[in-house]
C-alpha cells in the first residue's frame, strides 16, 4: 500500500488529503478563507496567501487525525505546483518541500487541472483515459482530451471570464453575495429557467468559451426591471442565467465527444458541483450512450485528495520532483505528443 499526502493551496482553499493507492481517500481536510474575501466579491490574493500560512499546520493535523495515522506513515508528499495565485502556491510548495525533506520522502509537484481530471480515476469504477475532461471553476474553464499517462490535448479555454467567475459576478449583480455559484444553484429551484432567453452565443461552433456577453445580458435584464427586484424576479433571472451557462457547457462537451469519438466524460472544479449541470450532463450523456463521471462534490471543489491521487499516478511512473521545485502559476497541462 502506498500512502500519499496531497497539499493544495492554489487559490482560497487550504487543503490536505491523504489517499492510499491513488484511490482510497483516508482524509480530506479543508479550510477556506472565503469569508475574508466575501466583502470584496472575489478572492484577494494577498489575503489568501496569509490565511494559508496561518491554517496549513492545523489542516494537516486535522487530516492526520481523520486518517488515523502519523506523518511517519506517509510514503510521499504531493503538492499543487500550479496553475494558481503565485503567493498562494508558494505557501503550499514551501510547506511540502519542508515536509518531504524532514520525512526523507519523495516530493511530487502536480498540475492542479490534471488533479481535477484525475478524480475520475478515483471512482469506485475508475475512469480509464482517453476521455473528454471539463474543468469549470472560479479560475478555469477548460475542455480537453485526457490521454493515458497524464498527457492532454486542450480543445478550448475561456476568452474572458471563467464559468465560476460568471456565476460570482451575476450573483453580485443580483445582490446575492459571494461565492455566487451555490446561491444561484439553490435559488434557481424557485425560478423559471425559461423566463428570460439569455444569449447562448457562447455555445456556437468550436470549443472556446465566452461568458462576458451573457453577463452583460443579465445586467441589462436587471436594469430593465428597474427598481427593487422581487425574490421571484431574482430567482427567474438566476435560473435563466444558470440554464444558459449549463447549455453552453453541455453543448461543447458533447460536441467534443461526438467529434473525437470518445465515449467518456469527467468533470471537475467548483462549478461541477452545480446540480443542473450534473443533471443535464448525465441525462444528455446517457441518451448518447456516454459514461459521464461527476465525482462527489467534495472531490470537485479544490481539495487535497485529488492532489494525492494524481501524486500516486506520477510516483508510479517515477515522475518525482527535486527539492528545488518552484511554484509555476502558469503551469500548462502536459501536451499530448
Ligand atoms: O474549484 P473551486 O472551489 O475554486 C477555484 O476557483 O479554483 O471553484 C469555486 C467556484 C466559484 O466561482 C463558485 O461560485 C463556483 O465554483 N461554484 C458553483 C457551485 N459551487 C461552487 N457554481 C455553480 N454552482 C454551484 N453549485
Ligand atoms: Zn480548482
Amino acid at each position: 500500500m502506498v500512502r500519499i499526502l496531497g497539499i493544495e493551496t492554489s487559490c482560497d482553499e487550504t487543503a490536505v488529503g491523504i489517499v492510499d493507492d491513488g484511490r482510497l481517500v483516508r482524509a480530506s481536510a479543508l479550510a477556506s478563507s472565503q469569508q475574508f474575501h466575501a466583502p470584496y466579491g472575489g478572492v484577494v490574493p494577498e489575503i489568501a496567501a496569509r490565511v494559508h500560512v496561518e491554517v496549513i499546520w492545523q489542516v494537516l493535523e486535522q487530516a492526520l487525525t481523520e486518517a488515523g495515522c502519523s506523518l511517519a506513515d506517509v510514503d510521499a508528499v504531493a503538492v499543487t505546483q500550479g496553475p494558481g495565485l503565485p503567493g498562494a502556491l508558494v505557501i503550499g510548495v514551501s510547506f511540502a518541500k519542508a515536509l518531504a525533506l524532514s520525512l526523507d520522502r519523495p516530493l511530487i509537484g502536480v498540475d492542479h487541472l490534471a488533479a481535477h481530471l484525475y478524480t475520475g480515476a478515483m471512482m469506485e469504477e475508475p475512469l480509464e483515459p482517453p476521455c473528454i475532461g471539463l474543468v469549470v471553476s472560479g479560475g478555469h474553464t477548460l475542455l480537453c482530451v485526457a490521454h493515458p499517462d497524464q498527457r492532454f490535448e486542450v480543445l478550448g479555454d475561456t476568452n474572458d471570464d471563467a464559468a465560476g467567475e460568471a456565476f460570482d459576478k451575476v450573483a453580485k449583480l443580483l445582490g446575492l453575495g459571494y461565492p455566487g455559484g451555490p446561491v444561484i444553484d439553490r435559488l434557481s429551484e424557485e425560478g423559471n429557467p425559461a423566463a428570460i432567453p439569455f444569449p447562448r452565443g457562447g455555445a456556437k461552433d468550436g470549443y472556446e468559451f465566452s461568458f462576458s456577453g451573457l453577463k452583460t445580458a443579465v445586467y441589462h435584464a436587471v436594469q430593465k426591471q428597474g427598481g427593487e427586484l422581487s425574490r421571484q424576479q431574482i430567482a427567474d433571472i438566476a435560473a435563466s442565467f444558470q440554464e444558459a451557462v449549463v447549455e453552453i457547457l453541455v453543448t461543447k462537451t458533447l460536441r467534443a465527444c461526438q467529434r473525437t469519438g470518445l465515449k467518456q466524460i469527467v468533470v471537475g472544479g467548483g462549478v461541477a458541483a452545480n446540480r443542473r449541470l450534473r443533471q443535464r450532463l448525465t441525462q444528455d450523456g446517457a441518451a448518447r450512450g456516454l459514461r459521464v463521471v461527476c465525482p462527489p462534490v467534495e472531490l470537485c471543489v479544490d481539495n487535497g485528495a485529488m492532489v494525492a491521487g494524481l501524486g500516486f499516478a506520477l510516483l508510479r511512473k517515477g515522475r518525482v520532483s527535486p527539492l528545488s521545485l518552484s511554484p509555476d502559476p502558469n503551469l500548462h497541462l502536459v501536451e499530448a505528443g
